[in-house]
């Protein structure tokens, strides 16, 4: 008798002490998962029940309400492509004007797509912002698959991209965009680029992609983020991540035997907008325009594809 009473007191135990377990693990899995990490502002997602196939990152300024806007309705819509969740997130600083604080709560709280954080939002905060984002990444959404950055003046053919990405078939050690490679550090002052001696000292740049669009496979930006401290600053945020992944010994590729990831303006047609993946220097109203020509010619042949 006694010693049946006691199975039973040491089975139930045993079932309070499992109960326990979980119930702690599950409460530091929310403690963590619930750190803001001095985030102002974070995107409404949750990646480990829904992974994104590709996160695309933007980098904005406080005052590019309209581009966003622009982004936001065109290839910045949250939607699957072939299945594959694409999510748009913007990267954020702060200003020194009371007005952008509540405008960007604002939108914050109306579209659940910005990433911020307290620093000063300029452009020679350029890598701080982008760091931002690999640490959003790293920390929020690190079940996605793909990364890309790209800036508000871009157009990106998210079909494309995600077309050859999958092509690639590249998950792991991949970083891709408009290869930049023997690049050399502009030393005369003055220019948008200028960079000391000081600041940085070797003659050229390792191999880096142009910060108007490049994409990294997931793995890659956990990588960057854990390295990224023993790193020089500099404060041309592509050069930076180049210099990430050259200590990494990761090597910038080309993601297609054609040229997709343009630099500068490209002139538009339905048929070349199709096969590339960046523009530059798009204006919210030409991105609208770019957007509608494209849907409505969806089902249109192109002569030469
Ligand atoms: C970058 O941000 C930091 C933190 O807010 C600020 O102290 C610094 O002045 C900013 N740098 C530039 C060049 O704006
Ligand atoms: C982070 O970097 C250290 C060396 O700096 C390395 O030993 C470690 O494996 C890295 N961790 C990850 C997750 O990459």
């Amino acid at each position: 008798m006694a010693f049946k009473g006691f199975r039973y007191f040491f089975f139930i135990m045993v079932l309070a002490c499992l109960g326990l377990a979980f119930f702690l693990l599950k409460f530091i899995d929310i403690c963590i998962y619930s750190q803001r990490r001095n985030f102002l502002h974070l995107p409404d997602i949750d990646c480990r029940r829904t992974p994104p196939f590709l996160v695309l990152l933007v980098t904005s300024g406080p005052g590019q309400l309209k581009a966003r806007m622009a982004i936001r309705q065109t290839w910045g819509k949250h939607r699957l492509v072939a299945g594959n969740r694409i999510v748009t997130y913007f990267l954020l600083g702060i200003t020194t004007k009371e007005s952008d604080l509540v405008d960007i709560t604002f939108e914050s709280q109306k579209y659940r797509d910005i990433i911020q954080k307290d620093f000063m939002d300029s452009y020679y905060n350029l890598t701080l912002k982008t760091m931002m984002g690999i640490e959003w990444v790293h920390i929020f959404c690190s079940q996605s698959r793909f990364v890309m950055k790209t800036d508000t003046d871009m157009f990106v053919n998210i079909f494309y991209l995600s077309e050859l990405l999958l092509k690639k078939n590249r998950n792991t050690r991949f970083f891709t965009g408009f290869l930049m490679m023997n690049a050399q550090p502009i030393r005369c002052r003055g220019s948008k680029w200028y960079v000391s001696e000081a600041e940085y000292p070797a003659s050229t740049y390792p191999p880096f992609c142009s910060g108007t669009g490049y994409v990294l496979s997931t793995d890659v930006v956990s990588q960057i983020y854990n390295i990224s401290e023993s790193v020089p600053f500099i404060k041309l945020e592509d050069v930076f991540i180049g210099l990430c992944l050259a200590k990494l010994k990761i090597k910038p590729e080309e993601l297609h035997s054609e040229r997709t990831f343009f630099l500068h303006k490209v002139g538009f047609s339905i048929c070349l907008f199709r096969k590339i993946v960046t523009s530059h220097k798009v204006k919210p109203y030409e991105l609208l325009i770019y957007w509608e020509e494209l849907e409505k010619s969806k089902d249109e042949k192109c002569p030469y594809v």
